[in-house]
């Protein structure tokens, strides 16, 4: 069964979600086309599993579709990608009025994306996310970027999709890894937005099983945050929640041997646990969110020691001013913003 799950952005579109739908990318991409052309931007891990898929598909509905596969992995997701893209995309004789589709999980996405977004001053793309990250996370709410040597995705717009494709399926080939690190972002949206969420993966007993209907109902999670704060001045902020550790620990570690979904599960327990000892988040919450940690593969116990991942903090780039804003819990399912000065971070954690 197809679901649809339309986003109102200041551009609208609809996000289509269910088992199998990677076959009917053809008929769905010729919804919204304005030409019969389509590149596919993929990566090395993704091409040889789907790209002839995707390609057939959109071939039968009468697109010419070359496909564009970069080296997977992180590292790829820089400035050199981006002018092979835009070197395909003049190759291909890609015009502003054809569409870009990309295939794979949340590096394609976003690289594909900006190159989208600034091709010709802007070509319409298509996400079609194949991690459970992209799915759950970074498919939806429009941002892309690159990374550039000085820090993670320095070079980006927004710049909203025309549809998002999201077919469950495509995660039976995803490792554990990359599914516990999908996970990470699922557990936040429960803890920021939905006490059901957290219930359900609670009492969950097959994860594959029910993985369609817990990426529909986070993807409707995450549509309904960014629907309200489009350009992130304020609601969207709480999806940072276990990001400003997560993302210290990520960069303590240099990106190597942790993945995103591990350092934002640190994260939240850390951040969770300290909000508790100052007493702004009830008693007990910590544990109940290691319980879900635990549950699906994820740890809570810092790599590193925590004055180095505190400092490391205090010069994050979205500090505001002379101010930090760290995403708390007044339980599970409610978030707030809590603002501090930013010399008093260390004091917040006690070191
Ligand atoms: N734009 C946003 O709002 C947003 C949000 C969160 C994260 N991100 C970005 O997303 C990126 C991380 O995304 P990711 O975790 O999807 O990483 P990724 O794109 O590198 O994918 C992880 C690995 O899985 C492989 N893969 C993808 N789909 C597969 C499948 N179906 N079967 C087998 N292998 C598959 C990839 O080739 C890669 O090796 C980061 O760069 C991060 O900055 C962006
Ligand atoms: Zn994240």
């Amino acid at each position: 069964m197809t679901e649809i799950i339309p986003v109102q952005t200041g551009r609208p579109y609809d996000i289509h979600l269910g088992r199998g739908i990677l076959n009917d990318i053809g008929s769905l991409a010729a919804s919204v086309a304005r030409t019969k052309k389509a590149v596919i931007v993929t990566d090395t891990n993704v091409g040889p599993l789907y790209g002839a898929q995707v390609r057939a598909s959109l071939e039968a509905a009468g697109f010419e579709a070359p496909l564009y596969a970069f080296e997977a992995g992180e590292a790829s997701k820089n400035m050199q990608t981006l002018l092979a893209l835009y070197s395909f995309f003049a190759q291909s004789d890609l015009t502003r009025a054809d569409l870009v589709i990309a295939l794979g999980g949340g590096v394609v996405g976003d690289a594909a994306g900006f190159a989208a977004a600034t091709y010709m001053r802007g070509v319409d793309f298509i996400q079609v996310p194949t991690t459970l990250l992209a799915q759950v996370d970074s498919s939806v709410g429009g941002k892309t970027a690159v990374d550039l040597p000085e820090g993670k995705n320095l070079a980006g717009a927004f710049w909203q999709p025309r549809m998002v494709i999201c077919d469950p399926d495509v995660l039976h080939t995803l490792d554990a890894e990359n599914i516990a690190c999908g996970m990470g972002e699922i557990v936040k949206h429960a803890c920021i937005r939905s006490q059901p969420l957290y219930d359900q993966l609670v009492a969950c007993d097959d994860l594959p099983a029910a993985l369609p209907a817990i990426i529909a109902e986070n993807v409707k999670i995450k549509r309904d945050v960014v629907e309200h704060d489009e350009r992130e001045k304020g609601e969207r902020m709480l999806l940072n929640f276990g990001h400003t550790l997560g993302h210290a620990v990520e960069k303590c570690l240099h990106y190597n041997g942790i993945s995103h979904g591990a350092a934002v599960a640190v994260g939240m327990h850390l951040i969770t646990r300290y909000a508790e000892k100052n007493g702004l988040t009830p008693v007990g919450t910590v544990t109940q969110i290691d319980t879900l940690l635990t549950k699906y593969h994820l740890p809570i116990d810092c790599p590193l020691p925590l004055t180095n991942v505190v400092h490391a903090a205090q010069n994050d780039k979205k500090r505001a001013g002379g101010n930090i804003n760290l995403v708390l819990l007044r339980g599970i399912g409610d978030a707030f913003v809590h603002t501090l000065p930013i010399a008093d971070l260390p004091a917040f954690f006690g070191v």
